[in-house]
């Protein structure tokens, strides 16, 4: 029986099986290879969308209810609360299963096969407390199950990033996969030996590219929307600074849509009444009630990779007012980030020292997930391993490279 390999990413999925052992990606999207983990629920046509439409239908303004960076939430108790969606009362672990569901019914169209069983790819840890991380496999196997696979089984995604790189190294040589992802930053230290890879050590830390977009919207573009402004009280002449956790949901891509409800607009309507700046805080009040979180989210993360392709990049933000934007020097987005980007190359560090391995011993470093194309990781990683040889393996495309690879003995 077929075996779908998954790879439900924070940002992006991808599916693939292995065709004569070498990896076959199924092509989910027109000719894309991994399509946006997004889904729209389109309040006129009653209908749920994902990937790359789901996207359109937000920046097009059309009346409904955007979500991405799920991933993130699994394993939280509100994945199992309920509220109404299209007049159904849906949990987020059915949101994520109708997503896989799509993607099941995507790739049976595509090859013509039956996929009841799924190999998934799994962060090392999705969360650092260990009740929560282990609830996130429980919850990510229960949407698998609720999409219509019969079983699935899981797999660390580095380790499959070093399947499918396996190539890279000689026999002998010692790799670390390096796999800096939307959510969470995920490590694989291992040989290449003479019947295949042996694993050494998998570690793994939650934080990734949606936080570097957390850390850059807060300290650029929420300023601009009164977080750390003064708030007058309503009698006297204090003040007090505007609540912070308001602007830290509206940063966060995963959280964005809890806003959407009466009580923070309320919260930002009543801030805005007593504010010391009341136009940064009326912008509040607009992006929330024209629901516009995601579309900042969309521009800082643009913003960011611009930053970091070309030097210098903008945040457009023409959706929440005419003419206003921020500059992103890469120089202001390294400082910004440099701290996330020891973290994780200190976990990197962990790694190799669980194998008992010393730095110096790992001859290939090998990159993949979208945010180690950002250069303050690359710089913190390449610096604490400086003698090892550098690869860019497929960024998107490496993890269900090997789980593609894998899914085919996964049940074996
Ligand atoms: N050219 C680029 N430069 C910098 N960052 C990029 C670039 N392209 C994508 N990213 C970032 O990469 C991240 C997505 O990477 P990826 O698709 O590997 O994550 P994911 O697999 O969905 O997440 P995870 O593995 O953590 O669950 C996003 O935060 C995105 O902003
Ligand atoms: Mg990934």
């Amino acid at each position: 029986m077929a075996v779908l390999g998954v790879d439900f990413g924070t940002s992006n999925s991808a599916a693939g099986v292995a065709r004569d052992g070498a990896p076959h990606l199924i092509a989910l999207e027109k000719d894309e290879k991994t399509l946006p983990t997004a889904v729209f629920f389109d309040f006129e046509k009653k209908r749920m969308l994902i990937g790359t439409a789901a996207g359109k239908a937000l920046l097009a303004g059309e009346e409904g209810r955007y979500m991405r960076a799920l991933k993130s939430l699994l394993g939280a108790p509100l994945m199992r609360e309920k509220r109404n969606l299209l007049g159904e009362k849906l949990d987020f672990i059915d949101i994520v299963a109708r997503f896989l569901a799509q993607v099941k019914r995507g790739a049976e169209a595509q090859t013509g096969e039956r996929f009841d069983r799924a190999l998934s790819g799994r962060p090392v840890r999705f969360h650092g407390d260990e009740t929560r991380n282990a609830q996130a496999e429980v919850d990510l196997r229960e949407a698998y199950l609720r999409a219509g696979f019969d079983e699935v089984a899981f797999m660390y995604e580095p380790e499959a990033a070093a399947l499918a790189n396996r190539a890279l190294l000689d026999e002998g040589d010692l790799g670390l996969i390096v796999d800096i992802g939307g959510g969470t930053s995920d490590f694989t230290l291992f040989r290449n030996g003479v019947d295949g890879i042996e694993i050494s050590a998998s570690h793994g830390i939650r934080s990734g590219g949606t936080d570097f977009d957390r850390t850059l919207s807060l300290e650029t573009v929420m300023p601009l929307l009164g977080r750390g402004s003064e708030i007058r009280h309503a009698f006297g002449n204090e003040t007090h600074t505007a609540p912070a956790t308001i602007f830290n949901d509206l940063a966060t891509w995963q959280k964005i849509q809890f806003l959407y409800a009466p009580d923070s607009r309320r919260l930002a309507s009543d801030l805005a009444q007593y504010a010391v700046e009341p136009d940064k805080l009326a912008r509040l009040v607009s992006v929330l009630a024209d629901e516009l979180g995601h579309d900042i989210a969309f521009a800082v993360e643009a913003g960011k990779i611009a930053a970091n392709i070309s030097g210098a990049g903008v945040v457009d933000l023409q959706v929440v007012e005419r003419g206003l934007s921020v500059s992103l020097e890469s120089d202001t987005v390294g400082a910004l980030l440099r701290p996330m980007a020891e973290d994780m190359a200190a976990a990197a560090l962990a790694t190799v020292a669980r194998a008992d391995v010393a730095p110096e011993d790992v001859t290939h470093l090998v990159f993949v997930g979208g945010s180690s194309l950002m250069r303050v990781t690359r710089d913190a990683l390449g610096q604490v391993f400086p003698q090892a040889a550098v690869h860019h393996g497929s960024a998107l495309t490496a993890i269900v490279d090997g789980l593609g690879i894998a899914a085919e003995g996964a049940f074996d």
